[in-house]
């Protein structure tokens, strides 16, 4: 039901986030757990090709925030959930960019560089 929606989740499922980040169970691992707590109604998430940051697969982005995650594995999935979706708090220790109040993605002072998306 989309009136309950209230996040929508882009998972890469492109070549290096398979590779690298073992996209397939990371998406299987997300849609589980959201079953588990209840939550599949209110999270939607969808698989996409690659979102042209590789180096930062497994690449993920939370919408409406728009909070972009690097180096998603298996292993992040209970805490993203619980953390991010349940008590919306961004998992800072794998976030790569976050949006700004001026609608500019800013990269995580956790992962510093002078690259910036738009
Ligand atoms: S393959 Fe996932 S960001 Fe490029």
């Amino acid at each position: 039901m989309m009136d309950s929606l209230e996040k929508h989740v882009f998972i890469c499922d492109g070549i290096c986030c398979v590779k690298k980040g073992d996209a397939h169970e990371v998406i299987a691992a997300f849609r589980e757990e959201l079953k588990a707590t209840g939550m599949a109604a209110k999270i939607k998430v969808s698989e996409v090709r690659c979102m042209s940051r590789c180096a930062d697969a497994g690449s993920m982005v939370v919408y409406p925030e728009g909070v972009w995650y690097q180096g998603v594995s298996t292993d992040d999935v209970r805490e993203i959930v619980q953390q991010h979706f349940i008590e919306d708090r961004p998992v800072q220790e794998r976030v790569a960019y976050s949006l700004s109040e001026e609608g500019k993605f800013v990269r995580s002072p956790l992962f510093p560089s002078d690259e910036t998306i738009v």
